[in-house]
């Protein structure tokens, strides 16, 4: 049995849509960067500050081949662990890959109260999501299908996934 991997932008729904696919598939739901955080025993904000980036990128990688390793799972990816080739190819061959949208002000709106994502502290919220996400599309790109999200419901969005899913597993 294939993996359904979601991919997409901080805010864009990946784990409150991941949960409810997870659950009509009969499937087991994986949250990367709470598995990374399980593991590191600290909050992803404080493994960038104590490690750094790169640390982050190496932890998350070895997350990604693990979940690769495994069957029948739900995975909510972190916003950027599409930049690695390597595991933007575990996510094509280990399953079905969906990356969801959203536009500008849905992001900012659904981010609005949280402080947990690192590389949008500070203050240019609008101007550090807009270059992210213009350095990462094509990397968003790389998915059998793409979903904009953008005013719709998270039971809406997964509904849609499961149409789309539909023999493909
Ligand atoms: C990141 C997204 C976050 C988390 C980390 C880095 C990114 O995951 O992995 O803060 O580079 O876009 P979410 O997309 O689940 O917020």
């Amino acid at each position: 049995m294939k993996n359904v991997i979601l991919t997409g932008f901080m805010g864009s729904g990946k784990s409150s849509v991941g949960r409810i696919v997870a659950k009509r598939l009969g499937y087991e739901f994986r949250d990367l960067d709470a598995v990374i955080m399980e593991e590191a025993g600290l909050s992803i904000n404080d493994i960038f500050s104590r490690h750094g980036e790169e640390h982050f990128r190496a932890v998350e990688s070895r997350a990604v081949e693990r979940v690769a390793g495994s069957t029948a799972l739900v995975v909510a990816t972190g916003g950027g662990a599409v930049i690695s080739t390597e595991n933007r190819r575990l996510f094509r061959s280990s399953g079905i890959v969906i990356n969801l949208m959203a536009s500008m002000e849905s992001i900012l709106n659904r981010l609005r109260n949280d402080s947990s994502r690192p590389l949008l502290r500070g203050p240019d919220r609008e101007e550090k999501i807009s270059r992210l996400l213009s350095e990462r599309e094509a990397c968003y790109a790389d998915a059998d299908i793409r979903i904009d999200t953008t005013g719709k419901k998270v039971e809406d969005v997964a509904a849609e996934i499961l149409t789309y899913l539909k023999g493909k597993l």
